[in-house]
């Protein structure tokens, strides 16, 4: 069973803006690999969250996900050979490169590459941050989430669903159709939403453990309005206040905080909507971006709130109010 996401291994024609924008503006620790070339880049204490490499090609993103062990990766592959997925070994220098025991990988119907692996090692130094930020909620909720515009809506969530085991969390028809799927307490760890668009990676959104950190994350996108993909806003499932930078690369990273998690008691919900309030989708054509408007005014009409819950708040508090 996949037990979260762990990283992403991208390949940029960008990696000198990919470095300064998730080093200054998000925060993320970088450890060079290979000067100009290569770089692994930290949230946590983990060895590695991302790789991301230098290419004269295509913008890539793929994406590792963490099973237990040996045993649980003889599973997952078995089922996907079963299923007519065509899987590969990683090698050694992969191995190596990543800081993991084992890994194999496929690509989805859409062309993404997906990884699965065991044994992600822990960093033998402190993760220090590119700038002063209380750190990232990881742990077992894995490194966030990622969204997927896909053109193969039902063969994708019968990949995360009937072979990783994902569970749904919940789902939407408006403004377009989207699935929420869950492997841990995350409320979701994939997104998969058909907007009638080509496929393509929307967002990997990382969580901050202090609100202050999304809100100076904000300060920095607002000087430069045309970075800002969605608006601040809060998430009318898993209760994220957040919002969206573009990447170097054209996806983005949706940055935010307070997540609500799920459990084994969790009810799958038909959701209203997408967001409580904010996240105005600059990305959308109009006749859908008017749809996302209409139901934000619906849900204020009804007043609909939903609570704050903080659970894993930084300790390190440097500034005091009198
Ligand atoms: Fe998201």
């Amino acid at each position: 069973m996949i037990q979260a996401l762990s990283y992403l291994i991208v390949e940029t024609p960008h990696l000198e803006a990919w470095v300064k924008q998730v080093r200054d503006h998000i925060g993320m620790h970088v450890e060079v690999v290979d000067p100009d070339q290569c770089v692994r880049l930290r949230v946590d204490q983990k060895f590695q969250r991302f790789v991301v490499t230098k290419t004269d090609g295509q913008a890539t993103m793929a994406m590792g996900f963490e099973v237990a062990d040996s045993t649980e990766l003889d599973r997952i592959v078995n089922a996907l050979v079963n299923d007519g997925y065509s899987v590969t070994k990683g090698t050694e220098q992969e191995l190596e490169l990543r800081g993991v025991d084992g890994m194999i990988f496929f690509h989805d119907p859409d062309g993404v590459r997906i990884e699965v692996c065991y044994g992600l090692a822990d960093a033998d130094s402190p993760f220090e941050p590119g700038r002063p930020i209380g750190g990232f909620r990881t742990g077992d909720m894995g490194l966030g989430h990622v969204a997927l515009i896909t053109e193969h809506f039902e063969q994708l969530s019968h990949l995360y669903r009937d072979l990783f085991a994902f569970k749904l969390s919940d789902h939407a028809d408006a403004p377009f159709r989207v699935e929420f799927l869950h492997c841990n307490p995350r409320h979701h760890t994939i997104g998969l939403a058909d907007t009638g668009g080509p496929a393509k990676v929307y967002h990997l959104m990382l969580e901050y453990n202090d609100f202050d950190d999304v809100g100076r994350a904000y300060d920095m996108a607002l000087t430069n309005p045309d970075s800002i993909g969605v608006s601040l806003g809060r998430h009318i499932n898993d209760h994220v206040t957040s919002f969206y930078l573009k990447n170097p690369d054209g996806w983005m990273f949706e940055l935010g905080w307070a997540s609500r998690t799920v459990g084994p008691d969790w009810e799958v919900e038909k959701l209203e909507g997408l967001s409580l309030w904010g996240h105005d989708r600059t990305w959308l054509p109009d006749d859908k971006r008017e749809e996302a408007r209409q139901i934000l005014k619906r849900l204020a009409e009804k007043g609909v709130r939903a609570p704050v819950v903080t659970t894993n708040q930084t300790t390190n508090q440097t500034t005091k109010v009198k």
